[in-house]
């Protein structure tokens, strides 16, 4: 046992615990030199937010800025416990082994991974803090949720400190083919972190079953089960006299939610100003994203610039939005990624736009859920094309917002997503002419196709949301979350006039 694993349990603190590498908020500096808390970006802070607000639960996390150590915002539906990190560990431990080796390598390498000695040690560091400030926070006996590949060695060093906690893992980024993680220098070690927990979730089978595989062959561990497909029976791989569970849990969005904002009538005018502001184009196709070199981003801008080179779509009918979340602004590959992208749209607008009337209209900045709720329901198209992505929320955030069933979904067969929306335009995003012809079919669907792809996307998004995907993760865990389900309010008369093949909203979480 090392010095710093000594530790007392404390007599009180949180019952329910989600440690994530970023608080719900982060510390933002502006040009000027002031500093604001904003929203964090990506699907985990949105996925859980929501879901442990209703519990009421405590969440450890990094407030996002380097060498700051100020108190996060009082609020009093969630105990924000921050984790501060000096200028070297956000460089060795996020910019670094996080999103310099980790984030590539789990993506397919579709960009290529560093391995470098400083970022691994500041890895471990870092996850040792992390592992440290959860213990002190957490009640006895308490449930501890850790998220992602920042942590994977948390779960171990935790319990260590703390025997008595039960400890949840989920991952929320692909986990990588076998021959791809064998590339790692610190395999074994992120596999031994990882079985410190209960329960390690992935978002699909593919997962569980290579994490169990890696298990068997690294820590020489023998694995109880297979994982069952629908992940409700989770495969179980032995550890000394413990059983650690791996299971798949595919994480969703609260769409009920959703399903209100776009039904909102404030919304419906913003998105026809939307529609007009960009000149009535017969049809408007959108890209949400992270500035991320996963999302495909250049694939879509390639696809409508041979598209508009051939005659196949009229840049006097079709209008592109693309709102890009800056992400990662001092790592390497996103800087280039960056530059390609605005070189891209600038081409494409220096090649077929007018004047007042670019094709692309391209936002490098983060919008609000209400104008985000309203460019959903302004599109035609959602164009969703990743290289990979464990899951990929945009999509189902789109289809949560077309309550009147037009609307269409082209959606990347290598985002987790695509198992489950199967009545999505389904495209291989590394074959362009796939990708052309697709989005032709999906500018072009017949109205009575486009409505029944529609409801049956619905059906799905709106039966499985996020309140589903942390219960199902809970109850594998042995966990009984409070029965408060985050989009427990009642549809205004507004919202209830539903289509007929509509999905009803969830009721069976009883109120409190
Ligand atoms: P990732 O977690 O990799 O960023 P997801 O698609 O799973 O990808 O989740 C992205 C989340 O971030 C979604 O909830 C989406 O609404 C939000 N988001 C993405 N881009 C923007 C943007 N430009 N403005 C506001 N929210 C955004
Ligand atoms: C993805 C990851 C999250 C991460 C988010 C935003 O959703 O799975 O762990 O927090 O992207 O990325 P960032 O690097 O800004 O935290």
């Amino acid at each position: 046992m090392e010095e710093n694993d000594v530790h007392t349990t404390p007599t009180s603190g949180a019952g329910l615990v989600v440690v994530a590498n970023r608080l719900p908020v982060s510390l933002e500096s502006t040009s000027d030199g002031t500093r604001h808390w904003r929203h964090s970006p990506g699907g985990l802070v949105n996925a859980l937010e929501p879901f442990l607000r209703a519990q009421r639960g405590a969440w450890v996390g990094w407030p996002g800025a380097a060498g700051q150590d100020v108190p996060p915002p009082e609020d009093e539906d969630l105990l924000l416990h921050p984790v501060a990190l000096t200028t070297d560990e956000v460089a060795g431990f996020y910019e670094g082994f996080s999103n310099g080796t980790l984030w590539p390598l789990y993506h397919d390498v579709v960009m290529p991974p560093e391995y470098h000695r400083g970022w691994w040690e500041a890895y471990v560091r870092v996850n040792r803090k992390f592992a440290q400030a959860t213990a002190e926070v957490s009640s006895p006996g308490a449930t501890v949720w850790i998220q992602d590949y920042q942590l994977q060695l948390v779960p171990a060093m935790l319990r260590k400190l703390r025997p008595d906690l039960r400890i949840g893992f989920f991952l929320h980024i692909p986990f990588p083919p076998i021959e791809l993680f064998m590339q790692l220098p610190w395999r074994t070690e992120i596999v031994e972190g990882l079985l410190g927990a209960d329960l390690i979730g992935f978002h699909r089978p593919g997962g569980a079953q290579n994490f169990q595989w890696l298990a068997g062959r690294l820590a020489g561990l023998e694995s109880i089960r297979t994982v069952n497909e629908t992940g409700g029976t989770p495969g179980e791989i032995r550890v000394g006299d413990r059983a650690v569970k791996t299971g798949a849990f595919p994480i969703s969005i609260d769409s009920g939610e959703l399903d209100r904002l776009a039904r909102r009538d404030d919304i419906r005018r913003r998105a026809e100003q939307i529609r007009a502001d960009l000149g009535h184009p017969k049809r408007i196709i959108l890209g949400v994203d992270r500035l991320d070199y996963t999302k495909g981003i250049d694939v879509r801008l390639r696809a409508l610039h041979e598209m508009l080179t051939q005659g196949s779509i009229d840049p006097r009918e079709v209008a592109m939005v693309q709102i890009a979340t800056p992400s990662r602004e001092r790592v390497e590959h996103y800087i280039r990624m960056r530059e390609d992208i605005e070189r891209t749209v600038g081409r494409i607008n220096g090649e077929f736009g007018r004047v007042g009337a670019p094709v692309v209209h391209y936002l490098h900045t983060s919008v609000g859920r209400e104008e985000l709720a309203a460019f959903y329901s302004a599109a035609d198209v959602m164009f969703v094309t990743p290289l990979r992505d464990g899951m990929n929320l945009v999509c189902k955030e789109y289809v949560a917002c077309r309550h009147d069933l037009s609307g269409a979904l082209v959606l990347s067969e290598f985002a987790g997503a695509a198992a489950e929306l199967t009545s999505a335009f389904l495209v291989n995003p590394h074959h362009l002419d796939e990708v052309k012809t697709t989005l032709h079919r999906a500018l072009n669907v017949p109205a009575d196709e486009g409505r029944r792809r529609m409801a049956a996307l619905r059906k799905q998004v709106l039966t499985h949301d996020v309140d589903h995907w942390a219960r199902s993760f809970l109850t594998a865990l042995g966990v009984e979350p409070a029965l408060t389900h985050i989009s427990n309010r009642p549809p205004s008369a507004e919202h209830t006039t539903s289509d007929s093949d509509e999905p009803a909203l969830r009721t069976d979480w009883a109120l409190t």
